[in-house]
């Protein structure tokens, strides 16, 4: 019977929010805390009589440590699931550490403004260093282990789908089905339909900085970095059929590299249109995904936060998403001594999510595993002290929860590989 506090109130959080009560056992008490608190009241209003867990709301500006302490500290949570933007990890983890309160997230930390210049010395410096140069990366959370241990507190970075449920698959793989897994290509396919000309299934500005930044993979021990979209190849996904993917660099990579003994190669692809990416690169090449403020009639703008306002917003496009979504993870390597390749997946269908939780199914296959690694920690189930990534737990209590709250997993022998 705990205290959780959940940052943030988007289209993540609305499916965290109703998975974390239908599980009141664990989350007796539940306070929904976002910048804007008519989002979390209209919540809260939603799910009045359906459950067992007392919610509360609040107001908070997560980049405000300040304003983040003196809420935990009235609220007294156990846990804190940040479901707010990647922005705020480290206030809120700096809030957390300084309440004495567990934390959980599904992104890691990048900064808002990439052209701060004292960001940009430390991110170049990692660059050279480690060869890739996406905008996240976990050294700055990891930075907080020491401190996290000795406060006797769990951070769990990363517990999404990917990052999250992959990771935990991978723990799984290892466990159960190799003595050493060589190689694992993460496939993110989106099957869905939302008639759109131009959407993001999440939020816009993180999503499109992430898919336009450069693609890289881990061999042999290093980073190969590659150009936007260069590596394509096509994948026949169950429930799904033939589509396109492309490789992209994504923060999963980064920590199996470390926590997956043995590994030779980490890739992950995501599956796109041609429409979208062709929306994607004219709205780059005019200058509309450019972080770097530019003067507009007298004031500043951000060019990705503007066109994040004339976007549909992805936590409305759940009644229009039609189709399925695959995320797996294709794992080769060797068991008793002979080579085995499984797909490890999860098919997830729009319209279900949508009629259950009145979500489409990226931010429903986001917001389950928060939930679940949140009451993992919460319940002392994971009660590793410090910070991590998910594989370094016991990934058989996860597993089993993710066919308990709706992202049933599949294991296929022998499927195809990519090349
Ligand atoms: N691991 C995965 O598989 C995965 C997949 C998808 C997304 N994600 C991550 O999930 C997170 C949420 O994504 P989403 O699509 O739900 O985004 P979203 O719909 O834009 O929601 C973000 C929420 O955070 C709130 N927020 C933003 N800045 C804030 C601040 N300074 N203080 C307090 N609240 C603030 C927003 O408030 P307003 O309502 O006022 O805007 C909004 O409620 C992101 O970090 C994203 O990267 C992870």
């Amino acid at each position: 019977m705990s205290k959780l506090l959940i940052i943030g109130c988007g289209g993540v959080a609305s499916v965290a929010i109703q998975k974390c009560c239908q599980n009141s056992d664990v989350f007796s008490e539940l306070c929904i805390a976002s910048r804007t608190k008519s989002k979390c009241d209209a919540m809260k209003a939603k799910l009045e009589g359906k459950t067992r867990t007392k919610i509360t709301t609040a107001q908070v500006d997560a980049n405000d440590e300040q304003a983040l302490k003196s809420l935990m500290n009235r609220y007294g949570p156990k846990t804190v699931l940040n479901v707010a933007l990647p922005y705020q990890d480290l206030t809120i983890m700096d809030a957390c550490l300084a309440c004495g309160v567990n934390y959980v997230d599904t992104a890691n930390y990048e900064p808002e403004n990439t052209d701060d210049p004292a960001w940009r010395a430390i991110y170049e410096k990692r660059c050279k260093e480690l060869g890739f140069t996406a905008y996240f990366d976990y050294s700055w959370q990891w930075a907080y282990r020491k401190k996290y241990e000795e406060a006797g507190l769990t951070a769990l970075l990363g517990s999404g789908f990917d990052p999250g449920v992959t990771s935990v698959f991978s723990a799984y793989a290892q466990k159960h089905y190799f003595d050493q897994i060589d190689t694992i290509d993460i496939l993110d396919c989106n099957g869905g339909d939302n008639g759109c000309a131009f959407a993001t299934n999440f939020n816009p500005e993180i999503n499109l900085r992430e898919v336009s930044a450069n693609g890289s993979y881990w061999e042999n021990g290093r980073w190969i970095e590659t150009k936007p979209m260069e590596i394509k190849r096509e994948y026949d996904f169950p429930q799904v059929g033939q589509k396109d993917m492309y490789l992209l660099h994504h923060e999963e990579i980064e920590s199996l590299a470390k926590n997956i003994p043995g590994i030779k190669r980490i890739r992950f692809f995501m599956t796109f249109g041609q429409s979208y990416l062709t929306h994607m690169k004219c709205l780059e090449d005019v200058g509309m995904l450019s972080t770097s403020p530019v003067e507009f009639e007298g004031r500043e703008i951000v060019p990705i936060q503007f066109l994040k306002t004339l976007l549909p917003d992805p936590a409305s496009l759940g009644p229009r998403t039609k189709g399925k979504t695959n995320i797996g993870c294709l794992f080769s390597g060797t068991k008793d001594g002979k080579k085995r390749t499984i797909y490890l997946y999860n098919v997830c269908d729009h319209q279900a999510c949508y009629r259950e939780l009145g979500s489409q199914a990226v931010s429903y296959t986001t917001g389950v595993p928060a939930m679940i690694g949140t009451a993992l920690v919460t319940s002392g189930v994971w009660n590793k002290k410090g910070v991590h990534n998910l594989e370094e737990f016991d990934p058989d209590p996860f597993m089993e929860m993710l066919n308990r709250y709706g992202l049933p997993w599949t294991v296929e022998e022998s499927p195809e590989t990519v090349g």
